[in-house]
């Protein structure tokens, strides 16, 4: 088998496909005022899906984490998740979800296969969620939450991105959450997409500053396993959950890479920066084309870049993450 390696001697085992651009919240940090999904865009089908993963699992691919836009929108929601579980080769399924529709759901996408899943919450405050997301369903999604560890979920992610004025002061409230409750709580240093200058200028915190807070209070940061992904974690023995740092702008962030993404109209991108993705579709619409698609994903890694363009001005830039899935 050929593995999913790059010049950097990363590999690639981790898929992120994005189902839909498609979302019902509109986070400040993602979705502009004022942003409509394109209506006439096609998303992928489950056919071409199946046809993707199993390209992908023939490379070494193990996990596939279903994202959006908001994935759980599709009416086929359930349907996908079953057809990622059923390829041969793929041992994890995650989605990441704006929680909205767990409660009444997420016990089926258990008995469809799904492994794991992360849930954004910005704010335990609703009047705060509210702000942040544009919709006043703080309440829903934390019974979301419940219901994900009533179905079997042992841990639910929860991601939070740090905004500076608006949720940069909860740290004592999210500790006091996960104090009892087997969460591992992600801040997300907010990230610069080319529709938001001002809002990144006004609303960007460092996530080293909740570092220094969480050493100052006892959190010991765990080793990282071998090709674990981008997050620092760090435990507490007091504490059943866990916190997790997503620092972009650290150095050496993008040295322990191990995702690639497809988005939902089925390019690939081989960062969630600075680049336009590499057309796919072409290859999905019958069975017989498995050989040349994974060429093409072979072929197309060789261009992966060390980094991140994050620090280099706007010029190709992700407009924003709703439409590769974050
Ligand atoms: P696990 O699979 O559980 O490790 O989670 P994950 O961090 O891969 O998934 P999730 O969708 O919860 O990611 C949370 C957010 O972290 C994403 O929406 C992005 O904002 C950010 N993130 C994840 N991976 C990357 C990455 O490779 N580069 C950058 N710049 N940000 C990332
Ligand atoms: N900066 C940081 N994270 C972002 N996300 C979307 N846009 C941004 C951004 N500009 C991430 C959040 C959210 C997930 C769906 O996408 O983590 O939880
Ligand atoms: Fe929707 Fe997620 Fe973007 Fe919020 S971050 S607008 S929930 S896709």
């Amino acid at each position: 088998m050929f593995e999913l390696q790059d010049a950097f001697a990363r590999k690639f085992h981790y898929l992120r496909l994005s189902v839909t651009d498609v979302c019902n919240f509109r986070c400040q940090y993602c979705l502009p005022d004022g942003y409509k999904p394109d209506g006439r865009k096609s998303f992928l089908t489950l056919d071409e899906i199946r046809r993707l993963t199993r390209a992908f699992a023939a490379m070494g691919t193990n996990k596939v984490r279903i994202t959006g836009g908001e994935p759980s929108l599709r009416k086929d929601f359930t349907a996908i998740i079953e057809t990622v579980a059923a390829t041969p080769g793929i041992r994890k399924v995650a989605t990441t979800t704006n929680g909205y529709r767990m409660a009444r759901q997420v016990a089926d996408w258990r008995r469809a296969g799904l492994s794991a899943i992360n849930v954004s919450v910005d704010s335990l405050d609703s009047r705060m969620f509210h702000q942040i997301t544009g919709e006043n369903r703080f309440q829903e999604v934390m019974a979301g939450i419940d219901a994900a560890f009533a179905a079997g979920f042992e841990q639910v992610k929860v991601n939070t991105v740090l905004m500076r004025g608006l949720n940069d002061g909860e740290l004592g409230r999210f500790l006091a959450w996960i104090k009892d409750n087997p969460i591992q709580l992600r801040f997300i240093e907010l990230m610069q997409t080319g529709e938001m200058d001002e809002l990144f200028s006004r609303h960007h915190v460092r996530g080293a500053l909740i570092k220094e807070q969480l050493l100052h209070a006892g959190w010991q940061q765990k080793v990282r396993a071998h090709n674990d992904g981008p997050a620092e974690v760090f435990w507490h023995p007091d504490y059943v959950g866990e916190i997790g740092l997503i620092m972009p702008y650290a150095k050496d962030f993008c040295a322990s890479c191990n995702r690639l993404r497809v988005s939902s109209v089925g390019k690939l991108h081989l960062c969630l920066f600075g680049e336009q993705g590499v057309e796919l579709r072409d290859l999905l619409a019958e069975d017989g084309h498995q050989a040349a698609l994974q060429l093409r994903l072979r072929q197309a890694l060789a261009d992966k870049k060390a980094t991140h363009f994050l620090h280099q001005g706007q010029t190709g830039m992700t407009p924003h993450l709703a439409s590769i899935g974050g």
